[in-house]
């Protein structure tokens, strides 16, 4: 069969959370600047999401159409189609009141939902079906994570007799391989997957199903989010206990680096900081860092090193050795600006510690995106010493913004973060590679050496900035992935 050109396909992105309507981390950042950056290429994209309460309040959106869904042999649901418009995209909503108007995404209170399963299995069958009531016929059905990973099964097995989706070919992105969503094997019927595929080569996972599993082994093609997570996937340690399921489909998993939204993300525009600032003129870096200070509270001193942290408050980046670190560590002549939110426990630990050291740390505890960019561009290190990292995308950021990630040594931190030790040319970061206080520490005190050796750190700064990790390069493996699979 002849290829068919890139520049007509039909994408349907089929996503959790999209940045400027509902975000809880970078999936959302990724799938809102990796749609238009597509739609630039020529795709005919459109994505389709829930009708969570929180998005239907941030977007102007009209009703379009109403469709049914099977989820099994018994049980039928309506929804409505909703549409609305964010930068020139079409966002589609899958509208079921039981399921989504609610407060939260997939929790409330930092309790998970029960029916989280049933809410994401339903969104996954209504988004097939909301591609027929829209006469749309997708080339791709671009999945992310556990949310849709149902929908390759769907795909796969519901509709193989179906002549609507006959070409169409799934790709699930891989966030985050440690969400998997395990759920009870007497929700089988209520998610509408079959006992012929409880098996251990698709969704049974030590008794339970598993929903990210079974997408792994549904999906036409998997990519991770960067290159090292996607090795990391094929090992025991780096797999989340899904080794197997990646090993085999190693012949289709890839891994493509996620990129920045420069337009965003950038000191030299960013509307959310107090000055602007570019690599020829880092004056305005300088002030940024004063009300940065200031507005935590924090005693105005342009001469101390600054070390922010913008994170979800979750095991994964690595607070249990960055905590003792962080004990440690105030003992020196620093700051610690700190703004997360998540897990209860941590943000209590984090209390703590800022009450301990109030002139050398602070904390916010919540999610504020303001903050975040003028964290990015007032401190003068990043901390992002992460237990695994399937991209990173604050790390990123920091680099434009001229403040120099301390990362562990992992998954895109890797991909994305010269080490000053090892490049030979000053490199753009501090790595290190046990998950462990000691080895934090001592990258930590190579960056104090650093930032007191005011030539040296200007180089790294510049290189830091100088690094280019636009969507283009993603959007373009993107395209090749797509094109490989419709072929
Ligand atoms: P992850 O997706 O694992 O959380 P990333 O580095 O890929 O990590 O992306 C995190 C995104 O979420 C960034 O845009 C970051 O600025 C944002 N973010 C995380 N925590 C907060 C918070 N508490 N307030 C504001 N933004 C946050
Ligand atoms: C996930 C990962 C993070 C990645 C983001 C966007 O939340 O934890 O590393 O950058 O998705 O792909």
């Amino acid at each position: 069969m002849a290829s068919k050109s890139s520049s007509e396909l039909n994408v349907l992105f089929a996503v959790s959370e999209y940045d400027g309507i509902v975000k809880t981390g970078g999936l959302a950042d990724a799938a809102g600047a990796l749609a238009p950056v597509m739609k630039a290429k020529g795709h005919n994209i459109r994505v389709i999401m829930p009708a969570y309460r929180e998005a239907l309040a941030k977007i102007e959106t009209r009703s379009v159409a109403s469709g049914a869904v099977a989820m099994n042999h018994e049980e039928t649901l309506w929804f409505g189609l909703r549409h609305g418009q964010l930068n020139g995209i079409d966002i589609y909503f899958v509208e079921y009141n039981d399921f989504y108007d609610r407060d939260g995404i997939y929790s409330s209170n930092g309790h998970g939902f029960q029916d989280n399963s049933r809410r994401f299995a339903f969104f996954c069958k209504a988004a097939l079906e909301a591609c027929r009531v829209m006469s749309f016929q997708p080339d791709v059905i671009h999945c992310h994570d556990w949310p849709t990973a149902l929908l390759p099964y769907y795909l796969r097995v519901d509709e193989c007799q179906s002549d609507f989706f006959k070409t169409t070919r799934s790709l699930l992105t891989i966030h985050n391989a440690a969400y998997q969503q395990h759920t009870g094997v007497s929700q089988l019927d209520g998610i509408g997957v079959s006992w012929r595929y409880f098996n251990s080569a698709c969704f049974e996972d030590c008794g339970q199903i598993n929903l990210l599993k079974g997408g792994i082994a549904f999906a036409d093609k998997i990519n991770a989010v960067s290159p090292s997570y996607g090795r990391e996937l094929l090992t025991e340690a780096g797999s989340h206990g899904l080794v197997d399921s990646f090993r085999r489909r190693q012949k289709d998993l890839t891994g493509i680096l996620n990129g920045c939204d420069y337009q965003q993300w950038n000191p030299e525009t960013d509307q959310l900081i107090p000055t602007n600032y570019s690599s020829t003129d880092l004056s305005g870096k300088q002030l940024c860092k004063e009300a940065l200070q200031k507005r935590m509270g924090l005693p105005v001193a342009v001469d101390k090193p600054v070390y922010g942290l913008v994170s979800r408050l979750a095991e994964q980046k690595g607070f249990s050795f960055l905590m003792p670190a962080l004990w440690q560590f105030l003992n020196q002549d620093v700051q610690v600006v700190m703004l997360g939110s998540g897990d209860s426990h941590t943000a209590s630990e984090l209390r703590k510690l800022a009450d301990y050291f109030p002139d050398k740390c602070s904390f916010y505890d919540g999610f504020d995106n303001a903050l975040a960019h003028q964290i990015e561009a007032g401190a003068d290190f990043f901390l992002m010493p992460s237990l695994f990292e399937p991209c990173g995308l604050n790390q990123i950021y920091s680099l434009k913004y001229a403040t120099l990630p301390v990362v562990r040594r992992v998954g895109g931190l890797i991909d994305t973060v010269d080490d000053y030790d090892a490049s030979g040319s000053e490199g753009t970061g501090f790595a290190f590679d046990a998950p462990e206080p000691g080895a934090l520490l001592s990258a930590l005190h190579q960056s104090l050496d650093v930032y007191r050796d005011s030539d040296q750190f200007d180089r790294m700064r510049k290189q830091a900035m100088a690094c280019n990790f636009d969507w283009q390069n993603a959007a373009d493996s993107y395209c090749s992935v797509y094109q490989s699979m419709i072929c």
